[in-house]
C-alpha cells in the first residue's frame, strides 16, 4: 500500500492554519485528490476527536479529517518530539510546515535536528517556513544557516505567497513573452514605477503578531520587494526557478537601502484600541517609500511603493508610467499629453490594463484617455485558485518557482534594515483616517520626487 504523504503542521490549530492552510488544502485535495495524512503539532492539549473536528470544519474535507492526528509537544524540548518521531516511523515523505509565530522557528529547527527528524534527503523530508524569515538581516541569516545545517536547499521552501499568485507569475509572461513590452522596459521610456499593496481591513485579531512586526516587515520586505524584483529584473536565461531566482538576486542587489528621508510611516486611527496592541505602540500600519535601483536599466527612474492596513480599498497593483510622447499641435493648438500607463492588476480584479491616448470619436481632432484591458479571470474561465492552494500544490510536487531563495531574503532585509532601525529609534507614525489612502506626506513624497501621484485603477480615466 502506498503510504500517504505526512503533512506535519506546527501551529496547526493557530490562526494561519485555520484561515489559510486548512481551507486551501481542503480545496486542493477536493480538486486534485491526493492522499495526505494531516498531522497537527502544537503546544496545547487536544484530543484526536477535537482536532479531527477542527480539520473537518476548516478544510471541509471529511477524508482529511479522518486521516488527521494531533501531537502535543514543546517546541524547545527535543525530548517532547519523541511521539512525533514514533508517529512518523516508516513515513515515506514528511513535510514539516512551520506555521507558528516567527520567534519559535529557531527552537523548532533545533528540536527537529536533535530528535532525529531532520535529514538531508529531499526524497523523504521537506521543510516549509513562513514569512517573514527573521526580523532583520542578522536574524534571517542565522535562520538560513540553521536551515542549511538541517536540510539541503532543495528541501527548503520559504513561503512568500505573493509569488504563488497567478497574476504575479504572469509578470514574467507579460515582460518576456511579448516583444511589445520588453523594448520599452527601461529608463529611456519609463518615467516612474508605482506599487500599491493596500488592504481595507485593520489588523483584526492579529495584534500578537502584527504589533511586533509592522508594515515594512509584514509586506515590504517580502511581497513588495519580490514583486519589484520580478518587475525590474533582467531577462532570466529560462523560466526555470533557479534562473528566475538568479535574476531576482541581481535586481535586489542593485536596490539601494531605503533612505529614511524618502519614506513615510503611518498608523491608522484606532490602532491603539485594537485588542492586544501595546499601549502607545509606535508600530507602523502604513509605509510608503522611494526605492532606487542603481543599474544600467533603471538608473534615475523613481520607484515608489506603499502598503497599509485600514485603507480605502483592498487593491494590489503595479503602475508603469511611460514618458510622454511629443505633443503635436493642430490648428496652432497643442494637443493634450496623455501619459501611457501599463497597470498590472494583481488583485482583486486580476488583469492588465493599458491606458493610452486616442482620438475623441467624431469630427475634430482631440486626444482623450482610453483603455485596453485583459481580464485574467476571463482568460482562466474559472475562479483563480487561492495563492495558498498554489503554495501547497507546489510543495507537494517539490517545485520551487513560488519560493524565494535564502539569499533573496537576506538581500531584501539589507534594503529595509536601515529604515526599520531609524523608525524604531525615534518618532511616531503619523495617524491616518480609516478608509483613507494613508498619510498626506506620502502624496508629497511622490509629487516631490518625480512620480507625479499615486494611481490605482479606476481613479484615472482609461484605467477602469
Ligand atoms: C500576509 C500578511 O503575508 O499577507 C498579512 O501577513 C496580509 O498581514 C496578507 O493581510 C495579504 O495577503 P493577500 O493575499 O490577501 O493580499
Amino acid at each position: 500500500m502506498v503510504r500517504p504523504v505526512d503533512l506535519v503542521v506546527f501551529g496547526a490549530s493557530g490562526d494561519l492554519s485555520r484561515r489559510k492552510i486548512l481551507p486551501s488544502l481542503g480545496r486542493l485535495l477536493a480538486r486534485e485528490g491526493s492522499s495526505i495524512r494531516f498531522v497537527g503539532v502544537g503546544r496545547s492539549h487536544k484530543s484526536e476527536a477535537e482536532f479531527s473536528e477542527l480539520v473537518k470544519e476548516t478544510s471541509k474535507n471529511q477524508l482529511l479529517a479522518a486521516r488527521s492526528a494531533w501531537v502535543q509537544l514543546d517546541y524547545a524540548d527535543p525530548a517532547s518530539f519523541a511521539p512525533l518521531n514514533e508517529l512518523l516511523a516508516g513515513s515515506q515523505t514528511a513535510i514539516y510546515y512551520v506555521a507558528t509565530p516567527p520567534e519559535t522557528l529557531g527552537d523548532i529547527l533545533s528540536s527537529l535536528v536533535l530528535s532525529g527528524l531532520a535529514a538531508k534527503t529531499s526524497a523523504t523530508k521537506r521543510i516549509v517556513v513562513e514569512k517573514p524569515l527573521g526580523h532583520n538581516l542578522a536574524s534571517a541569516h542565522k535562520l538560513n544557516v540553521q536551515l542549511a545545517q538541517a536540510f539541503d536547499e532543495e528541501q527548503i521552501f520559504r513561503i512568500d505567497h505573493y509569488l504563488a499568485k497567478d497574476t504575479v507569475q504572469n509578470v514574467l509572461a507579460l515582460r518576456f513573452s511579448n516583444s511589445l513590452f520588453e523594448p520599452v522596459w527601461n529608463r529611456n521610456l519609463i518615467e516612474a514605477i508605482l506599487i500599491t499593496v493596500a488592504e481595507a481591513e485593520g489588523i483584526g485579531q492579529r495584534a500578537g503578531y502584527y504589533d511586533q512586526t509592522g508594515a515594512v516587515r509584514d509586506i515590504i520586505q517580502n511581497h513588495v520587494l519580490q514583486l519589484l524584483a520580478l518587475i525590474t529584473m533582467e531577462p532570466p536565461t529560462t523560466f526555470d526557478a533557479e534562473y528566475v531566482r538568479r535574476a531576482k538576486r541581481a535586481a535586489l542587489r542593485a536596490m539601494s537601502p531605503i533612505e529614511p528621508g524618502f519614506a513615510v510611516r503611518g498608523q491608522y486611527e484606532g490602532y491603539l484600541n485594537e485588542q492586544g496592541v501595546a499601549a502607545e505602540s509606535r508600530r507602523e500600519t502604513y509605509a510608503a517609500m522611494r526605492v532606487s535601483i542603481d543599474n544600467w536599466r533603471w538608473d534615475g527612474v523613481p520607484i515608489f511603493v506603499r502598503t497599509g492596513k485600514a485603507l480605502r480599498q483592498r487593491i494590489t497593483e503595479v503602475v508603469i508610467k511611460l514618458r510622454d510622447a511629443p505633443m503635436l499641435r493642430i490648428g496652432g493648438r497643442r494637443q493634450r499629453g496623455i501619459p501611457t500607463l501599463i497597470v498590472i492588476r494583481i488583485q482583486p480584479d486580476e488583469g492588465i490594463s493599458l491606458r493610452i491616448g486616442a482620438k475623441r470619436p467624431g469630427t475634430g481632432f482631440e486626444m482623450v484617455p482610453a483603455g485596453m484591458r485583459l481580464d485574467y479571470a476571463r482568460l482562466a474561465k474559472t475562479v483563480l485558485p487561492d495563492a495558498y492552494e498554489n503554495v501547497l500544490s507546489e510543495v507537494l510536487a517539490g517545485g520551487h518557482s513560488a519560493f524565494p531563495g535564502a539569499e533573496e531574503i537576506e538581500l531584501s532585509w539589507e534594503i529595509v534594515d536601515p529604515l526599520i532601525r531609524a523608525w524604531e529609534g525615534d518618532g511616531h507614525p503619523e495617524s491616518y483616517l480609516v478608509g483613507s489612502w494613508g498619510p498626506h506626506a506620502a502624496d508629497d513624497l511622490v509629487a516631490n520626487s518625480g512620480g507625479g501621484r499615486w494611481i490605482v485603477s479606476g481613479d484615472e480615466p482609461g484605467t477602469g
